[in-house]
């Protein structure tokens, strides 16, 4: 059966991105493949400095993962810090990556230069090997990830390689799989950016947490341009096309035979805002009930962290055993 991992950090609220790039991925292929997904805490500590904020939304996100749909009777939902492995076999990674690579890498020069004036940890820098870590521990096949993580998926392949060739065949070599449409959700009000928690404005970013009314107006002041032509046309019509995207790995169709039925600019942001709403809704109406029941919530990732810590260990002592470090 395939092996699936994927995994999202516990920092700020999901949003469309988060759900139409990677999440809505994992309920569906949760009961065709072997699924596993990760609640990451330990990659949100690159840029964390309060206390007990990661514990909060580390529970958070795992009522929203159950509320749009993973079932923790098929999929194994867990968090990253309560499996050692991933910070034991991160370091191997480490070790494993050159710094000339580690430096190549589009997210951490993005996410550097926006901090410039604040802390950079060294962590953010390393990143990419723990999250190598995460998908070599589970002989994973496939990760179900947005476009934004094709980079981190590639590394890890690369690494994956080095640390055969130099140890002896010991990894399974991961595939990224990326959504034909909502791979790439723009923010609504810079379209030429992805909707990222880390954005400056909440204007343009749809949180699924958010209630009709402030979804309905975010879309409708979603940014688009001058002339009326309803065309999907990424580099010249960037807001527009996010839109017709949205609505279509929201309904199903296409972009491109979307554009056609539209004639106005109006009407599709009214239909795109009607479409996610109607989808939030029943994933708003579970959530509030799931974190309502912290104790339950808590019951659920423990189970999830024993089935992960089964397949972890087991990839881990290989892996140790292959560089030759003592087995007692
Ligand atoms: P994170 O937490 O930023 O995002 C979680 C998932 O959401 C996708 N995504 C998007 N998809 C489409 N449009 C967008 N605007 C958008 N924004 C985010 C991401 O591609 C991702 O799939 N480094 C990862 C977490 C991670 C991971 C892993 C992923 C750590 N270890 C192992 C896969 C496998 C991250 O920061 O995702």
């Amino acid at each position: 059966m395939t092996r699936v991992l994927s995994c999202i950090q516990p920092t700020g609220d999901v949003h469309l991105g988060n759900y139409l790039g990677a999440l809505r991925n994992w309920v569906i292929g949760q009961h065709e493949c072997d699924a596993f997904h990760g609640i990451v805490d330990l990659h949100s500590l690159t840029i964390t400095t309060e206390p007990k904020v990661v514990g909060d939304n580390t529970l958070r996100l795992a009522a929203m993962l159950f509320a749009v749909g993973l079932d923790p009777d098929a999929a194994t939902v867990f968090v990253q810090s309560q499996v050692p492995q991933h910070a034991q076999l991160g370091w191997i990674m480490e070790c494993t990556v050159s710094f000339g690579e580690l430096s190549r890498m589009t997210q951490f020069k993005d996410k550097s230069a926006r901090r410039e004036a604040e802390f950079i940890s060294a962590g953010l820098f390393t990143y990419p090997a723990l999250q190598a870590a995460d998908i070599l521990l589970y002989d994973t096949d496939e990760v179900p990830v947005g476009e934004d993580q094709r980079q981190h998926i590639e590394i890890t392949r690369d690494i994956a390689e080095r640390f055969n060739f130099r140890f002896g065949d010991t990894f399974v070599m991961p595939k990224a799989v990326i959504p034909r449409a909502g791979a790439r959700v723009m923010d609504l009000q810079d379209p030429t950016s992805k909707m990222s928690k880390s954005a400056t404005a909440d204007s343009g970013l749809v949180y699924l947490l958010d209630d009709p009314a402030a979804v309905l107006k975010k879309f409708k002041r979603a940014v688009t341009d001058s002339d009326n032509e309803v065309r999907f046309d990424r580099a010249e019509k960037p807001g527009i096309s996010n839109l017709l995207e949205i609505l279509a790995a929201v309904t199903g169709g296409t972009p491109e035979t979307l554009a056609t039925q539209y004639t106005q600019y109006g009407p599709l942001k009214n239909d795109a805002g009607e479409a996610v709403v109607e989808m939030l809704t029943p994933i708003q109406h579970r959530y509030h009930e799931l974190i309502a029941d912290r104790a339950e919530l808590a019951r659920l990732l423990g189970k999830g962290a024993e089935k992960a810590r089964a397949v972890a260990e087991a990839t881990y002592r290989r892996a140790t055993e292959a560089i030759g470090l003592i087995q007692i």
